[in-house]
């Protein structure tokens, strides 16, 4: 008998779930910055949607900006280093800048992101990440604003990627290899 590997997709943090989430950390950030600007800078491309949830759970002036990080290489994993690929538009010179992130992973990304910016001299730096996996650091990073701490698995949805695909999923999913067919509730 023939069996077929396919990609099957598990909900992990379901829509409801992460919209709770994401505003509890709105809530803690309008807090923490009470009277005050922000500027919100979203890692491309897998930010952007935590980062238009998360916004709209601010009751701060806030505005937006955006850069992109990738790794040398092809691979999913960070290979150790980074590069800019897209820099800020505006000057984070004395602003409080949020750096919005959709997971921490091996820590490389962020800081080599945190040690660009805070030579910038930005008044308040601070990090939101929504996916912490921390048991995969190799360079020690804490973010200020956590949303989950998962496991190590691959996940995607709400923004995150597998090979560019699966970022409008509502839900964040782990993608597994399963035999038999494609079995998909998310989205
Ligand atoms: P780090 O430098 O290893 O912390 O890499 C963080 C980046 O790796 C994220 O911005 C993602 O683009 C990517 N990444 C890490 N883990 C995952 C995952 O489980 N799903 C999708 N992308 C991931
Ligand atoms: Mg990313």
């Amino acid at each position: 008998m023939r069996t077929e590997r396919a990609r099957t997709l598990r909900v992990l943090l379901p829509r409801a779930r992460i919209a709770r989430r994401v505003r509890e950390l709105g809530r803690q950030i309008t807090r923490d910055f009470r009277g005050e600007r922000v500027l919100l800078v979203g890692v491309l491309k897998g930010a952007c949607i935590f980062l238009a949830d998360l916004s709209r759970e601010i009751g701060l002036d806030a505005s937006f900006d955006f850069l992109a990080a990738g790794s040398y290489g092809q691979s999913n994993e960070t290979s150790g280093q980074v590069r800019l690929l897209k820099d800020l538009d505006t000057s984070i010179e004395g602003r409080n800048v949020i750096l919005v992130e959709d997971i921490l992973d091996t820590g490389v990304t962020l800081n080599y992101l945190v040690r660009l910016l805070r030579e910038r001299h930005p008044k308040a730096l601070r990090v939101a990440a929504l996916l912490d996996k921390a048991d995969r650091r190799v360079q020690p990073f804490e973010a200020d604003y956590v949303g989950f701490r998962i496991p190590n698995h691959f996940v995607v949805g709400y923004g995150l990627d597998y090979a560019e695909r699966y970022r409008n999923l509502r839900d964040i999913c782990v993608v597994r290899m399963r035999k038999g067919g494609v079995k998909h509730k998310a989205g």
